[in-house]
């Protein structure tokens, strides 16, 4: 198992490349089991997950194939298979968004109920609800979800929870909902642009779908989709990570392939504590400007659904805010279990008080380095951000986590002039 090792105390400065979004890959990769013939998917990042979407595509009978420039295709040529192992799901939470694609189009999906993770219990029961509503015959058995359908039929659906929209969810019944008989109606949507992406891609393939990006979501069902060519979506949570890098620097960095209107409710942030956001369109590519030239701010920070302040880069800030002048709060209501780093960000001598979902951060004027354990992915990019930052020698263990979600993190950071070594954990035990 690989551990990063950081050296602290370097400006970040420099250019680089954000990468196509792995949570809008995600479920348009799936939503490719509804097509006749093939998709080709550009600017879909290299990660591990994809690969576990990947490899579970490959067992419901599509080929996927990387091309020569780096894009993806994906043709379903067996749909024989509709089953969808736990051995497979337990790698990837994600694999629930197979779903609403496989009984859509073939009638029948069997997919293992996902366990719980690092940042809560996470549990699908909205996506059922919805596909019930459909039409689908949702059963429960040995630990496997099966859902039957000879047809969907539309109809109106309310896909709210206690914790606001299901993004995952929404894309499973939108995607299920292309092909049912008649209009469905999704009220209470997720309105994050990877929902957006998918709708995109699912009308290049023929659906229609107006209203993503709402939270009312009008689905006109069609007969068939076939493939098309899409390209996805910057990836808006690496983009606020690489921020997030330079401004806890006072680096200098300039982000190619950024939507910063994906990125509002961060940007805002930045703006409120000192960081300077300025867009960049150069040559007709999206970016953005980042720079910090001085101690930050204190801020109060709330996470919400999308357009609010995004759940994917809390603990980014709160590695951000643990040297920011003042005290900061910061408040979790999508998963207010996703605290994992503030144990290990206090070994570094960050100030947290957590009660309940909310955590209170006494800024401090340093990090010191230490030894400390990742959890989950966006943690990971946080115990990163604090050791660039922090004092000495910082060796986060466990980083399988990160790669979930970041193409070679450290030799991008590397290349803006961190100092970061990968290395496996046996030559740190010797
Ligand atoms: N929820 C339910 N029932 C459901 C579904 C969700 O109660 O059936 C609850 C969840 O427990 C949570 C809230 O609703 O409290 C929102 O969860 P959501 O379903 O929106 O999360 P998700 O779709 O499973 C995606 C991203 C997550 C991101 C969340 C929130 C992907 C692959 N995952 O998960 O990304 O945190 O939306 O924005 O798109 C990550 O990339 O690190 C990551 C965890």
């Amino acid at each position: 198992m690989d551990s990063l090792v950081i050296q602290g105390g370097t400006r970040l400065r420099g250019s680089t490349r954000i990468n196509g979004s792995k949570n809008a890959a995600l479920p348009i990769m799936a939503a490719a089991i509804l097509a006749s013939g093939p998709s080709t998917l550009i600017d879909i990042p290299n990660l591990s997950d994809i690969g576990h979407q990947i490899n579970l595509l490959r067992e419901l009978g599509a080929t996927c194939e990387r091309l020569a420039d780096g894009s993806l295709q994906i043709n379903v040529t067996d749909e024989s298979n509709s089953h969808a192992r736990y051995d497979l799901v337990r790698k990837m939470r994600a694999s629930i968004c197979t779903l609403g694609p496989l009984v859509a189009k073939r009638g029948y999906a069997r997919i293992s109920m996902p366990g719980g993770c690092a940042i809560g219990d996470r549990p699908v029961d909205i996506h059922l609800r919805g596909l019930q509503a459909l039409g689908a015959k949702i059963e429960l058995n040995g630990g496997d979800i099966t859902a039957t359908a000879p047809h969907l039929t539309g109809t109106e659906i309310f896909l709210g929870g206690n914790f606001g929209s299901t993004v995952l969810g929404t894309a499973n019944v939108m995607s299920a909902a292309t092909l049912a008989r008649g209009t469905t109606v999704i009220e209470c949507a997720a309105c994050e642009p990877e929902v957006v992406d998918l709708a995109n891609y699912l009308n290049a393939m023929g659906a229609k779908i107006t209203g993503a990006g709402t939270p009312r979501i009008t689905i006109e069902g069609v007969k068939a989709l076939t493939g098309t060519t899409h390209k996805i979506i910057p990836d808006r949570i690496e983009a606020g990570t690489f921020m997030v890098a330079a401004a806890i620097t006072n680096g200098e960095v300039h982000l190619q392939n950024v939507q910063l209107d994906h990125l509002m409710a961060a940007t805002d942030k930045f703006r409120a504590i000192g960081v300077l956001v300025e867009k960049d369109n150069k040559d007709g590519v999206s970016g953005c400007i980042v720079s910090s030239l001085r101690r930050l701010e204190a801020t109060a920070i709330t996470t919400q659904p999308h357009p609010g302040f995004p759940t994917d880069l809390q603990a980014q800030f709160m590695a951000l805010l643990c040297i920011a002048d003042g005290n900061s709060i910061i408040t979790e209501k999508i998963f207010p279990d996703r605290f994992l780093h503030v144990a290990e960000l206090s070994r570094m001598g960050a100030r947290l008080h957590k009660e309940g979902p909310t955590v209170i951060i006494e800024g401090q004027k340093q990090l010191i380095g230490a030894p400390i354990m990742a959890s989950d992915l966006r943690a990971s990019a946080a115990l990163v951000i604090a050791g660039l930052a922090a004092k000495g020698t910082t060796t986060v263990n466990r980083v399988y986590h990160i790669d979930r979600g970041y193409e070679r993190i450290e030799q991008r950071l590397n290349a803006l002039g961190a100092q970061i070594q990968r290395i496996d954990q046996k030559e740190l035990d010797l």
